[in-house]
């Protein structure tokens, strides 16, 4: 039997043991920021291609367990970050709806266009799919040590139906904005049914074992005002409360990539935890209108970790002085790109640590 001194000191413990990344979700402000890099886990690292070109094709990775865990674990390895992210990729939930996907070497994901008159798409499905995933979650988790937090993830509708609505990457997503315009019914008919697989995706992912979730809406800032809220804000927000009904305290961290000045709109109708920040937002901004309200994760432009030197010591200085004082979880604007270099992630994270001094 326990005594009550034990159990004082089992809660104490337990305190003293939440993972860093989870406690600036919960609303504590820690120094150093925890610290850890969209895209971590990717072809700017050696061990990833090796283990890649072992996988065959990019999806065949995503549906690894033991591969993906692999290449999660990677970066966790090199680098210490404050948490590790799943790996797989937003794309594989319109593939597990039905839709035909596939990865085109050095250029980027296919899909066969949806047809928003006649969508075939089948949700019915979307778990048992999606199962390998949900199990490279698992075999993170238990891989990885106590302080690590693990990130789930998904696309968000509107980032999602960018590309099933093209087949492709597009430079300005015409074909998606063009939609919304011309058959804002049929396109929210999608919306729903990617809301839908949101919750029950990112449930799963919650009950494997993540810790919290981020959602991606890395084409959020192509939208105007009234696409913005109908587009991105409200189908946020339904997968947000539809998660918490499902998992009450679910921990969520949306990234509206572009938001600019919607972000504290989006902050305070989707209710989630924090927000991620692109780089290209204005630092006196985020810190008097969004950090009041949200932790926030940022924002560091992707492009300091190719060029270094002393720039990039600059800019991690800047982000620290600027949103230091308040809730902040260290990371890039966007994912670091293949040819950002390993010294310079080392680099960033010494300086966000203060290891050599600031
Ligand atoms: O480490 C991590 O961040 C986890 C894994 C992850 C990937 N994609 C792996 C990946 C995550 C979270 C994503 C999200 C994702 N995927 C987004 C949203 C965030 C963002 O970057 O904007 C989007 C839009 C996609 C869709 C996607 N996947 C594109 C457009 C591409 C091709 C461009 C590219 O970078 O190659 C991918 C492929 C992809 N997803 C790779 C990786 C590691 C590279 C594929 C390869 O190894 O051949």
């Amino acid at each position: 039997m326990e005594t009550a001194d034990g159990a004082t000191t089992t809660k104490t413990n337990k305190m003293a043991m939440k993972r860093r990344l989870l406690r600036v979700l919960d609303g504590e402000r820690l120094w150093p920021p925890p610290v850890w890099m969209m895209r971590q886990a990717g072809r700017y690292l050696p061990e990833y291609r090796a283990t890649r070109a072992r996988a065959g094709s990019f999806l065949d990775l995503c549906y690894a367990p033991a591969l993906a865990t692999e290449v999660a674990l990677q970066p966790i390895r090199r680098f210490g970050f404050d948490a590790a992210i799943l790996f797989s990729d937003i794309l594989v939930v319109p593939h597990a709806l039905g839709q035909k996907v596939w990865f085109v070497e050095g250029e980027g994901p296919r899909l066969e266009p949806v047809d928003l008159a006649h969508l075939a798409l089948e949700p019915d499905r979307l778990l048992a799919r999606l199962e390998p995933v949900i199990e490279t979650v698992s075999s993170i988790r238990a891989a990885l040590s106590d302080e690590t937090a693990l990130l789930g993830f998904c696309g968000a509708p509107w980032t999602l139906i960018t590309y099933m609505i093209a087949g492709h990457g597009t430079p300005d997503q015409m074909p998606a904005r063009r939609a919304a315009l011309i058959d804002p019914i049929g396109v929210d008919r999608l919306v729903d049914i990617l809301v839908d697989a949101s919750i029950s995706y990112l449930a799963a992912q919650l009950r494997a074992g993540a810790d919290a979730v981020q959602i991606f809406d890395t084409w959020a800032g192509v939208l105007d005002d009234a696409g913005f809220r109908r587009f991105v804000i409200e189908p946020t927000r339904r997968i947000v409360e539809g998660l918490r009904a499902k998992i009450p305290g679910a921990r969520v961290i949306g990234f509206p990539k572009g938001a600019g000045g919607h972000l504290p709109a989006y902050v305070r109708e989707t209710g989630v935890d924090a927000v991620g920040i692109d780089w290209q937002a204005s630092l006196d901004f985020v810190r008097d209108d969004v950090q009041r309200l949200v932790a926030v994760q940022g924002n560091l432009d992707p492009l300091h970790l190719v060029t270094g030197g002393d720039m990039l010591d600059a800019a991690v200085d800047r982000i620290l002085a600027r949103l230091g004082e308040g809730r902040l979880i260290f990371n890039l604007g966007h994912g670091i790109t293949p040819d950002g270099s390993v010294d310079n992630v080392a680099r960033m994270l010494a300086r966000v640590r203060g290891v050599g001094g600031r």
